[in-house]
């Protein structure tokens, strides 16, 4: 007799809390280093999504600046996301090209002529390696500058800043491509990518699954697969596609998604990392083989639930939607300031793919995405730095020193609805 179809319950961000333990550092020297793939190290465990809206050369180099890493879409011509990849290896990999600093001493003239030359409108104000303080132009909008002079001297409160660095001393960064597309994938391995991200909504299929095989033994890059949310997923990648780096994890929990209402089918991230886990533990390959939860990290909270779930990094899409770096222009509407926002399966987004790359598959006839608009919310160092002080509180509730202690010491909870609703700010009024 056939059993039951339902198979069980699938856990999400908001049915968990993280439990307090006994901790033995302070927050502030919580080593939150994690790995986007099993050789790329990561000072801060964040990696922004590849979606045409959020990730270009510009804001992958930032976040390698800061310690995080950026894995560049591929809605565009084989040329030009090489010539994305080239333009991230040749910026300066310096935290201080994102923002100019000052000796205590400097004559103002100077350092305002500079600042004038640079078109900044603050500098950070250095003395001993120590940030003593933050300058701001007069008379200039110093909004964004502000907000990411603020950003750097969070960063050196807590992790200090440690880019993520090629074995050529040149920043590191990721890029998508199709598990079919081989061609794209020796392109970008040409022209120095770090890491190869797979880029489709459901790769456990056959023919995904033995052309991702070939595409792994074909380039030197290390390559992450997904997206994933099963055990037997992840088993069935690693069996046929041996060689692969890391497990890019989570089905349908993007906050553009639309696939677990078109398609009714989904893997919340939380319950696609403790899946991926099981699988990984089962061949005694977890820790060695990275798990990076993608889709719904809205905070550090998420994200250091997910650490403590099995995952090595998070990566997101709508958390860097807004800010300047990310790849849509702002716009203006009622007086407000936002940037688009799609999924990479929005009727938009397939359409800018179709047009872009002739060769790419028009897997789906229906949209499995949304196309909308996120508040600006200035640089991305600002959520850098919310991400690696918010991670190295959480993990210090835990009672965690480091990620992989995390794993080990790190538990989470089921809560109830009442529970769910005491935990945010409540019977107040909100200014
Ligand atoms: P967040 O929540 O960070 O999610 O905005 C980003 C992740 O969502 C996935 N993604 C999609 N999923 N339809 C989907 O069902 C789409 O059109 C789509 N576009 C992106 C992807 O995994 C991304 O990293």
């Amino acid at each position: 007799m056939p059993g039951s179809p339902v198979v069980g319950e699938f856990l999400s961000f908001d049915d968990v809390v993280v439990v307090p333990g006994l901790a033995s550092v302070e927050p502030s020297s919580v080593d939150i280093s994690g790995r986007l793939s099993a050789g790329r190290r990561l000072a801060v465990p964040v990696a922004s999504a590849p979606m045409d809206t959020v990730t270009g050369w510009r804001l992958a180099a930032l976040l390698a600046r800061a310690g995080a890493i950026g894995v560049i879409h591929r809605n565009m011509s084989v040329d030009e996301q090489v010539a994305e990849v080239r333009r991230v290896k040749n910026e300066s990999p310096s935290i201080w090209a994102e923002i100019p600093k000052a000796g205590p001493g400097e004559p103002l003239a100077s350092l305002e002529m500079r600042l004038e030359e640079a078109g900044a409108g603050a500098a950070v104000v250095v003395d001993g390696g120590v940030i003593r303080g933050v300058y701001l132009r007069r008379g200039v909008d110093a909004g964004y500058w502000a907000g990411k002079a603020e950003a750097l001297r969070v960063l050196y409160e807590t992790v200090r800043p440690e880019p993520t660095l090629d074995d050529y001393g040149r920043l590191a960064v990721a890029a998508a491509v199709s598990p079919f597309d081989v061609g794209r994938a020796k392109a970008l391995d040409e022209a120095g990518v770090d890491v190869l991200v797979v880029d489709v909504a459901h790769l456990h299929n056959r023919e995904a699954l033995h052309s991702l095989a070939r595409l792994v033994r074909e380039v030197s890059a290390e390559v992450v697969a997904g997206n994933l949310g099963t055990r037997e997923g992840v088993l069935d990648t690693l069996s046929i596609a041996e060689g692969v780096a890391g497990l890019r994890v989570g089905i349908s929990s993007g906050s553009i998604c639309l696939t677990g209402e078109v398609a009714g089918a989904s893997v919340p991230t939380l319950q696609a990392v403790l899946n991926a886990r099981s699988a990984l533990e089962e061949l005694g390959l977890h820790g060695r083989v990275p798990i990076v939860a993608d889709g719904g990290i809205r905070n550090p909270g998420d994200a250091a639930k997910a650490l403590i779930a099995g995952a090595s990094a998070v990566m997101g899409g709508r958390i860097f939607a807004g800010t300047e770096e990310a790849l849509a222009p702002k716009v203006s509407v009622g007086g407000r300031l936002y940037k688009p926002y799609r999924g990479m399966a929005s009727r938009g987004a397939m359409a800018a793919r179709y047009a872009a790359d002739r060769y790419s598959k028009p897997s789906k006839a229906i949209e499995e995405g949304v196309e909308g608009l996120v508040p600006y919310r200035g640089s991305a160092l600002g959520v850098v730095a919310e991400m690696a002080a918010g991670l190295q509180a959480a993990l210090g509730y835990a009672g965690a020193s480091s990620v992989r202690e995390a794993w080990e010491k790190g538990r989470l909870a089921r809560v109830t609805a009442s529970g769910r609703a005491e935990i945010r700010p409540h019977d107040v009024i909100l200014g």
